[in-house]
């Protein structure tokens, strides 16, 4: 439980430009204490003291704002900035280096038993307000944007944004399922060329018109 200590600073240093002292870090960052909280939590409960580490992890949300259930399992060097608003549901499984930013939940749809909510990769990003909602994987090294509603798998090395979520790049190319902005529809374009055809018609009507007839000219 303890060998994590300093790694866990590491992660603030790592992730916050903010952060300037170790003894800073220590005393002031909510997110830190919440994961403090959560290891003690989580090794009660894993030695089935449930409402002990029910008790602590709720004191915890009230010190911090943040949620994570006793039963969660999280890797080496989480780093919760912010954190308010943050919740992380009991059979969530987070790897090593995920960053989350206040607002995230990491839940269930409220469908499934058992192994309900999501499993976090490695090095992972979850932005300000994303909704993580299911019992499927977040590929390692992916980035879910701010304010997404991810619902679905993430395969590795992708970044999904909006609701509800779409894999926008991945493998640092971006997805092909989004809008081609140079080929969108430009309405004022299309009205001017139907314009220029009908100018067209009536100039070669208007010719025509102009040509000399049989028993008179009209250009006279
Ligand atoms: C998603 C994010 C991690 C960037 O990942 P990335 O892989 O570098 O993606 P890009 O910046 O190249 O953006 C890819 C596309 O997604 C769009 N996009 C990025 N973030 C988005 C978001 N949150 N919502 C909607 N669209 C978003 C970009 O505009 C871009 O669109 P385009 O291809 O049409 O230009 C970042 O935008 C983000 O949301 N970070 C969260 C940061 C945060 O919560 N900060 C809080 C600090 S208090």
């Amino acid at each position: 439980m303890f060998r994590h200590f300093h790694s866990d600073i590491n992660a603030v240093f790592e992730n916050d430009p903010a952060a300037r002292s170790r003894f800073e870090v220590v005393f002031t960052y909510s997110g830190l204490h919440a994961i403090w909280a959560h290891r003690i939590a989580h090794s009660l409960y894993r030695n089935k003291w449930y409402t002990v580490a029910r008790i602590i992890s709720q004191f915890s949300r009230f010190m911090t704002g943040i949620e994570i259930h006793p039963g969660a399992t999280i890797g080496s060097r989480l780093f919760i900035d912010h954190g308010m608003g943050v919740v992380i549901g009991e059979t969530c499984e987070l790897g090593d280096d995920v960053v989350i930013y206040q607002g995230v939940t990491l839940g269930g749809t409220g469908k499934e038993k058992g192994k309900r909510h999501p499993t976090i990769g490695n090095s992972v990003v979850i932005g300000s307000g994303a909704k993580v909602l299911g019992s499927f994987k977040v590929g390692d090294n992916s980035n879910i944007g701010s304010n997404a509603v991810v619902l679905r798998e993430v395969p590795d090395n992708s970044t999904v944004v909006g609701n509800p979520g779409r894999i926008v790049k991945r493998n640092g190319e971006r997805v092909g399922d989004r809008l081609d902005h140079k080929q969108l529809p430009d309405p004022v374009i299309e009205m001017f060329r139907e314009m220029q055809k009908e100018i067209d018609g009536l100039k070669s009507e208007l010719e025509k018109l102009r040509e000399p007839v049989a028993g008179g000219d009209l250009r006279k």
